[in-house]
């Protein structure tokens, strides 16, 4: 892949590191990519930006992640005009950068859910990280050390993501199920599930956990309809491992990617490698670069 992948701003759990690896287990062309854990979409955007797909569905539960998606898309002119009108508040706001922080995410909690606003605290939060309360409301706090990525710098990730992906993208906010039903022979689905390791049903890093069983039930539905999917799932840190792994009898290979050093294991002197599970289904499997069934390795 050349040069590194756009994305619109910092998302914790981003893909967008790992995306050229995840991409060598796809074709090279297909009809449609869907995305039922969006997220910030690194994987569409990296399959955009190499035109492999013709069309795209990205969908997160989460909804004003999908409105910023939507926005920056198909109108980035209108985000990138109304985020730098919440950016540049922050300069002139009588209480300071923080306090106006603390006001954005008042009106978010208050209702006032639209893109700017959202992604203003995505752009200022502690490590792109979203954090919501038991009764929904985001409660991350700000990165006092920083004002958040500045609008020219969204206005020139926007333009470019939009230039490869307008007009060929369907948005949804609906649970992942209800988009899997949509999917056709043909498709390619990518699924970024919440990680098993940080939460059981509820994870407040994301908008909501999802349950184990009801997920195996859905991926074995989309065997018997005969769609590919990759999946990634789970991790491991030097010998820990976090997660349970997806059933045998669903006939998927797991690959172990490597995603970096640990950044907890580096503050104890470690440097323990992190690894991230993929797993492939079926179809995919044959067209793919497996070498005598060994796990690929890179560097
Ligand atoms: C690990 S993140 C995906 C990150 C994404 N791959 C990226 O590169 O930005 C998982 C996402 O799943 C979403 N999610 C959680 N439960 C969901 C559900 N039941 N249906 C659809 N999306 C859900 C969360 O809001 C979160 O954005």
């Amino acid at each position: 892949m050349s040069g590194a992948v756009p994305h619109i701003v910092q998302y914790q759990g981003s893909k967008r590191n790992l995306a050229p690896q995840i991409l060598q287990y796809m074709p090279t062309k297909f009809n449609r990519l869907i995305e039922p854990f969006a997220g910030m979409a690194a994987i569409t955007i990296a399959v955009a930006k190499q035109r492999r797909a013709q069309r795209y569905i990205v969908n997160d539960l989460n909804e004003p992640l999908v409105r910023i998606l939507n926005e920056a898309i198909e109108t980035p002119d209108t985000l990138v005009d109304s985020y730098s009108k919440v950016w540049n508040e922050q300069f002139s706001y009588p209480e300071g950068s923080i306090a106006h922080f603390y006001k954005i995410r008042e009106d978010f909690n208050g209702g006032d859910k639209c893109a700017a606003n959202m992604l203003y605290l995505l752009a200022r939060c502690v490590k792109g990280s979203v954090r919501y309360s038991n009764n929904g409301m985001f409660n991350q706090s700000p990165d006092k050390r920083r004002n958040g990525t500045s609008p020219k710098n969204i206005a020139s990730n926007v333009t470019n993501i939009s230039s490869f992906l307008k007009g060929h993208v369907e948005f949804m906010s609906k649970d992942y199920r209800e988009v899997l039903q949509l999917a056709q022979p043909g498709d390619i689905i990518y699924m970024d599930p919440p990680y098993q390791g940080v939460c059981s049903r509820k994870d407040s890093r994301y908008f909501s956990g999802i349950d184990f069983a009801d997920f195996v039930e859905a991926i074995e539905k989309l065997n018997q309809k005969g769609i590919d999917y990759i999946i990634s799932y789970d991790g491991s840190c030097g010998d820990k491992k976090y997660g349970t792994d997806l059933p045998e009898d669903l006939g998927l290979k797991k690959i172990l990617l490597k995603a970096g050093f640990s950044s907890q294991s580096i503050l104890l002197g470690k440097k323990e490698l992190t690894y991230e599970a993929l797993y492939i289904s079926k179809n995919l499997q044959e067209s793919v670069p497996f070498q005598n069934n060994q796990l690929p390795v890179f560097d």
